[in-house]
């Protein structure tokens, strides 16, 4: 029997419940189609901190690497808000990507039918979207030197070389390729250097995908288009924070952002997490939403090649919506039964296993 192994990061907050809904639903389908998940937890963000002192330690990081795929969950919380910014939960995550090499982070957002009222836009709208955000993960403003801060001033800085353009355009294309054919890259090149090299980049990667289709557009404009017409996008490329903030406003568009999973990838191990955070105010209350932590773990199975498992997964959440199950984030929105995070996760596992 075929045996992957899994390292598991539950995180904070809401971390742990969501993921324990995922492996839930992996374990359903991987007995149904007959391999085997091994799974082995590490500390990562805030967990880690209280334990190791150190938001990410080295041994997640082995952990990790000897892993033939991570599933994540969250991190951070208010507990550990006043530290010094290196030993924050989030400087864990950030240092795990970039150790780990994972320069591409795939964010799809796909509307279920079933919850078309959940959307803050209107029907007619989001009806049929299907895009998918190709946010580059290890570079920008996020990890730029310089950086500083005193009380009077601080910086960042937004660098981009031209080998970083390039891999994640790539990406962007062959992504492209398995869908519509569209790629359009965001960027705020009319004020920006990084921008400007950023679009010429984009644009020599373009050539040799000529079957796909190349725009660009400025990052104040795609924010508008975003809920304007959603429904133009197929892939969109752009940079590490244009794409975290992108990707916030893209799951609005789904109807809750306890929806939207995410593929982080380009090393030699892939991580697949919700784009949501720890969500400290709904902690341990059992309300929140698996669905994003479930289609991440979907997403992993892709990336194993289990893709028969991934399509269980798939329409069992379509099934379960559509009976009328929702959690209370999405209570509002035809449901017929509001159920627990255990609860969905239960019912998705089940109608994986059917
Ligand atoms: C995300 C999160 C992270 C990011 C934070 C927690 C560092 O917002 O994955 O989108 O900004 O990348
Ligand atoms: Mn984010």
């Amino acid at each position: 029997m075929k045996n992957y192994k899994i390292a598991v990061l539950k995180g904070d907050g809401i971390g742990p419940e969501i993921v324990d809904e995922a492996i839930k639903v992996l374990d359903a389908v991987a007995s149904k189609d007959g391999f085997n998940l091994e799974y082995n937890e590490y500390l990562l963000g805030g967990a880690a901190i209280d334990v190791f002192d150190n938001p990410c330690p080295d041994e997640t990081i082995k952990g990790c690497q000897n892993s033939d795929a991570i599933l994540f969950g969250a991190i951070g919380g208010p507990k550990w808000d006043n530290l010094p910014k290196e030993k924050r939960p989030e400087t864990g995550l950030l240092k795990l990507r970039k150790s780990l090499g994972l320069f591409a982070n795939l964010r799809p957002a796909i509307i279920f039918d079933e919850l078309t009222n959940a959307s803050s836009l209107k029907p007619e709208v989001i009806k049929g979207v299907d895009l998918e955000v190709v946010r580059e993960l290890t570079g920008g403003i996020y990890f730029g030197e310089p950086r500083y801060k005193d009380d009077n001033k601080a910086y960042n800085t937004m660098i981009y070389s031209r080998d970083e353009i390039e891999r994640i355009a790539h990406v962007a294309f062959k992504e492209a390729q398995k869908r519509r054919k569209k790629v359009t890259s965001v960027d705020k090149a009319n004020v920006l250097e990084v921008s400007e090299l950023w679009r010429e980049v984009v644009e020599e990667v373009a050539k040799n995908y000529p079957d796909v289709e190349l725009e660009h557009m400025y990052v104040d404009n795609a924010a508008m288009q975003l809920v304007r017409d959603p429904k133009q996008f197929d892939v969109i490329l752009t940079g590490n924070i244009f794409g975290d903030i992108l990707s916030d406003e893209a799951s609005m568009i789904v109807g809750s952002i306890g929806l939207l999973p995410s593929a982080s990838i380009g090393g030699k191990v892939g991580l697949f997490e919700p784009i949501h955070g720890s969500a400290p105010d709904i902690a341990g209350q059992g309300i929140a939403n698996p669905i994003a932590t479930i289609l991440s773990a979907a997403m992993m199975l892709d990336y194993l090649g289990e893709d028969k498992s991934s399509q269980r997964i798939r329409n069992a959440i379509k099934k379960v919506l559509a009976k009328g199950y929702r959690t209370k984030d999405l209570a509002n929105f035809d449901a017929k039964e509001v159920v627990t995070t255990s609860e969905m996760g239960t019912l998705i596992a089940e109608h994986a296993a059917e």
